[in-house]
């Protein structure tokens, strides 16, 4: 992938469409999660250096435009389809569309590669996650534990619009258990914790 189509240009369009603060943040967030995937992916394909560094790029990439077009263009008629013709035109590689397409599951594209699971999977426990922080007593990422991430989704009163089935079906589809996949995503976000503005506070 180009300069031109890297993470930086990525972060910059989020911001550019984006007012809404705690939107751009999920976008970072899902971020973390999509590179955490995908430097464990390159490593499993045996990519070394600016190639493993690329591929992990292109998750990155992936995280952070799939609701960039959410502010401006919210409805499902819109949403993702506009952004991704947009990207499209500015010549984002195909991967990425596929991914942000397949991440929306009304639009009729199925995840089917390892980033299009990745971003799906990724999607809604980010958000989970970062409910799950704002709760904690100092509101740090760093506070929350698997164990406690898996006892609030059985509690169905607690952040009611992220959808649970998405999250299991997400651990699903990457093969792996739910507790690895919660593991893999708290991890990620919590190495960005500053970026995701959930270090906490003190005192
Ligand atoms: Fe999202």
């Amino acid at each position: 992938m180009s300069a031109e189509f890297g993470v930086e240009r990525a972060e910059m369009l989020l911001r550019e469409w984006t007012s809404n603060e705690s939107l751009v943040k999920h976008g970072l967030a899902v971020a973390c999660c999509t590179e955490g995937y995908g430097v464990r992916e390159a490593a499993r394909l045996g990519l070394h250096d600016e190639e493993a560094a690329r591929f992990a790029e292109l998750y990155r990439c992936a995280g952070l435009l799939h609701d960039f077009d959410y502010d401006r263009h919210p409805t499902p008629q819109e949403h993702p389809f506009v952004g991704v013709t947009f990207l499209r035109e500015q010549g984002w590689p195909e991967e990425i569309l596929h991914a942000i397409l397949a991440h929306a599951d009304y639009s009729g594209v199925v995840p089917e590669t390892h980033l299009d699971k990745a971003l799906f999977a990724s999607d809604e426990l980010a958000g989970f996650l970062t409910a799950c922080a704002l709760v904690k007593p100092r509101k740090a990422i760093a506070e929350v534990e698997i164990a406690s991430v898996k006892k609030k989704m059985k509690d169905k009163a607690f952040a009611r619009a992220v959808k649970r089935e998405d999250i299991t079906r997400g651990a699903e589809l990457l093969g792996i258990p739910v507790e690895e996949h919660i593991g893999n995503c708290l991890r990620a976000m919590q190495e960005h914790a500053a970026e995701l503005g959930l270090v906490g506070v003190t005192g």
